[in-house]
Parts: structure tokens; sequence; C-alpha cells
């Protein structure tokens, strides 16, 4: 009952939002060209730059040997062929598994380090926005690591740190103030742009659903954080929210180049 009828949010998207430049919405791959390639791994991050994504999302944690690593869940059964937690394993044992998560055409492709990525990443000049995932366990030092590796690879302007669990982006902004920071959020938040604004939090990743309630996309747009929504895989979506300003977060950076374009933006 809450879900706006496209026509009523294409109408609300017209309205002109206050502050904000006629810079370009950019286009984030969610886990990589995740549509494409198994995700979060070495190729669907080398596809999201040949599609012409602005930049990538992807989520670190730390392996019992303390080591950062690419994947999106806290255990290996969805995405590898092997079993338990990631805390739970070293570095080498997740590297001996295959993370090609049923794909044909990936034989081989395995769980990345952060390292590996930024590597990668470095000469494409993408931006990355690196998940913090402590919302089911809150990796010791995980900020700290993170924060040191970006920082020696030269890629601090080019990062964006995201996290459900705002303590873990506290933690970022009080080792480098400078950082550049985003709450994520999946569901209703009274006042958050207020709220990210007044802890020095720059930009705001709200998911796809809860934007189309009420207000929320153009109070966000109006408060001039920045705004990538998750995740955006629906033609109409990216449209709209391209269309409207909001970055976008989606498994298919191509769709959304092409959508874009369309725009004439
Ligand atoms: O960062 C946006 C999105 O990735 C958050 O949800 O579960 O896909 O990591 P999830
Ligand atoms: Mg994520």
């Amino acid at each position: 009952a809450f879900r706006l009828s496209y026509t009523l949010m294409r109408k609300r998207a017209a309205l002109p939002p206050k502050g904000r430049s006629c810079m370009q919405p950019k286009i984030f791959a969610h886990r990589g060209a995740s549509r494409y390639a198994p995700e979060n791994t070495l190729p669907a991050f080398a596809l999201a730059a040949e599609q012409g994504a602005d930049g990538v999302e992807l989520d670190v944690h730390l392996t019992r040997d303390d080591q950062l690593v690419v994947i999106h869940d806290e255990t290996l059964e969805r995405t590898t062929d092997g079993t338990g937690w990631v805390k739970d394993c070293t570095l080498a044992q997740l590297q001996a598994l295959s993370a090609a998560n049923g794909m044909d055409g990936f034989a081989g492709v395995r769980i990345p380090t952060l390292r590996q990525v930024l590597e990668q990443l470095r000469p494409t000049g993408l931006l990355v926005n690196i998940e913090l995932k402590t919302s089911v366990i809150w990796y010791a030092g995980i900020e700290q690591k993170t924060l040191e590796l970006v920082r020696d690879l030269g890629m601090a302007d080019r990062v964006i740190y995201s996290s459900f669990n705002h303590y873990s982006i506290g933690k970022v902004r009080a080792l480098d103030p400078s950082a550049r920071t985003a709450y994520l959020y999946a569901d209703i938040f009274c006042d958050v742009e207020k709220y990210a604004a007044a802890r020095g939090v720059g930009g705001l990743h709200p998911g796809l659903w809860n934007v189309k309630m009420a207000e929320f996309l153009h109070t966000y747009l109006n408060s001039g954080l920045d705004v990538r929504v998750w995740t955006v895989n629906d033609p109409d979506d990216l449209r709209w929210l391209l269309e409207a300003g909001a970055d976008v977060i989606t498994n298919d950076p191509a769709l959304a180049v092409q959508v874009r374009d369309g725009l004439g933006r």
C-alpha cells in the first residue's frame, strides 16, 4: 500500500532538488558486475570497469589469520564449495575454495583478498565502496586494517566506507576524519539525513524499497548528502533514480549505463 506508482514517482523526481549539482549520477557495480560474473570476484570487478561503471561496491570480512577478504556472507556455503565460517578459516584455506558460485566459465575463480581487488582496480580510476560487514560479527580491528591498506595503496580519495553497523563507521571516522563514509540502512530511520550530517557522515545508502516510500528520496537528495541506492536492477527503477540525481548500486552496470545514456546525462 505504501508503494508509489511509477507515474507519481516520476512527478516527484521532476521536483528540482535543492543543493544538487548537475553532476552525472554515478553507477556502482554491486559485488562487481555480479549479474555477469561470480559476485565479489576479480572477474566481476574487471567486468564492472569494462561495462563503464563509475565504481564498485564490495563486502569485507576478516579471516582467522587476520586477512581482509572480499566475500558477502559470513559463511561459505552460498557462494563457494566450502562450509563453515569465514572467521574460522585461514586465508590459505579460503583461497583453496572455488568462488565460481555455479556460474559457467569461471572455473578456478577464488575468494580475493581486499588487496588483490584494490590492486586490480587501482589503474582503472574507479571508485570503491568498501562495505564493512560487521553486523553479525564485529571483527576486531577491521576498520583500522582496511584504512591502512587503502592508505598504503594511495587510494584514500577513491574509497567510500559504508556499513550497516554505524559504530564501525564511527570507528573509521575516529581513525581518519577525512575518510569518505556512508550509512547503510534497510528500513525506515527517522531523520537519517540529520543523524548522518551531525556525525560528519557524507553519504546515505538506503535500500531501494525505502526510497519508494513517502518523500524519503527527495529528503535525502535535498540534504546535500551523497545518496546511493541499493540494489537497483530494474530499468524503470534505474531510470527514475538516475533522472532524480541519485547514484545507484546495481548488479547490472551495463544496463544502468545504457539507461543513463538514454537520459542524456
Ligand atoms: O552496500 C549495498 C548493499 O550491498 C548492502 O547489502 O547485503 O548486498 O551487502 P548487501
Ligand atoms: Mg554489500
